[in-house]
């Protein structure tokens, strides 16, 4: 008896834990996009798409069936699913998460309206 309810307690804390960081995963930055100034397209957003992205999402490159990042007009028409990918979930780039500080002026790209100047 003892036994199983420590089975099911240390099942229920398990179970939380995953859901808590799953969930922590998924979470928006909590960023004051008052502070990030000239969130834009060209002054920020693009430097890092080139620099973290372009390399495989380009023609010729190992990602260009997945989307081609080199012009706004090609950002735009990705840029819910470049959203999801790097801020939400943190999936690309596949080497890792962008520092903390790119994912925040990401984040308030997409607040401003994903402007392009
Ligand atoms: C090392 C190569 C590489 C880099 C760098 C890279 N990607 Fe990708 N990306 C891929 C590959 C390969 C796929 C397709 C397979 C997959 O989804 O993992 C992909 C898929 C995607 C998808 C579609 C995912 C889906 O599930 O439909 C998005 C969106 C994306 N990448 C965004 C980005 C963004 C944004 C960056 C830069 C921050 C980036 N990628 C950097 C290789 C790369």
């Amino acid at each position: 008896m003892k036994k199983s309810l420590l089975f099911a307690a240390l099942l229920m804390v398990s179970v939380f834990v995953s859901l808590n960081s799953c969930k922590k995963e998924e979470e928006a930055p909590d960023v004051d996009c008052s502070t990030i100034s000239g969130a834009t397209y060209n002054a920020k957003v693009k430097p890092i798409i080139d620099t973290y992205c372009v390399g495989c999402h380009s023609a010729g490159g190992e990602a260009e069936s997945e989307g081609v990042y080199t012009t706004f007009a090609d950002v735009s028409t990705h840029k819910n699913h470049i959203y999801d990918e790097a801020v939400l979930e943190k999936a690309m780039p596949p080497t890792g998460a962008l520092p903390d500080s790119l994912i925040n002026i990401l984040h308030c790209w997409k607040e401003a309206g994903f402007p392009q100047n």
